[in-house]
């Protein structure tokens, strides 16, 4: 089932989530709709409160639907390590229209459960090593425009103010 995706301003998006704890059918069935969602909403990476459910898990896959292998569903992820910078232009699908320079780590490990609850470590690098950061960021209900400089971040928050008042939000 495709969800509609939560845009900035709903509370559920600058909350921090809660552990995933039962890894059963219902999981599975959530994994496989926030799936769905993000592909029909062209994005390389969603997190749980995008479809407004509070839980700590994302699901991404870099090559959008490409190659079935890259799906990765990340219960309860943390970054182990992280080293080196990128610095690059990020966007978000609760922000759509707008984007930003974001500085990232270059290559990141994250551990992480799957679907099934199997626990599981991960080397990144590149698309993939930030898709990780900003995932994370969001189930500690942080969103990728709290790193901008607060001049670009204020000017986008004033732009969708305006969107907001015009109903185009
Ligand atoms: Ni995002």
């Amino acid at each position: 089932m495709i969800h509609p995706i939560v845009k900035y301003g709903d509370p559920v998006l600058e909350t921090p989530t809660k552990p995933v704890e039962k890894f059963d059918e219902e999981f599975r069935k959530l994994t496989d709709d926030m799936f769905e969602s993000m592909y029909a909403a062209q994005g390389v990476g969603l997190a749980a409160p995008q479809i407004g459910i509070g839980l700590r898990v994302t699901v991404i896959d870099v090559t959008t639907g490409k190659n079935p292998e890259a799906r990765l569903v990340c219960a309860n992820p943390q970054i182990v390590h992280a080293e080196g910078e990128q610095h690059e232009e990020e966007g978000c699908l609760s922000i759509p229209g707008f984007r930003g320079r974001v500085l990232r780590p270059a290559f990141v490990t994250i551990r992480a459960q799957n679907a099934t609850g199997e626990e599981f470590e991960m080397r990144s690098e590149g698309l993939l090593a930030r898709a990780f950061c900003h995932e994370i960021d969001h189930l500690d209900g942080i969103l990728f425009i709290s790193h901008l400089s607060m001049l670009k971040r204020d000017l986008i928050k004033r732009k969708i103010r305006k969107l907001r008042k015009a109903g185009e939000w």
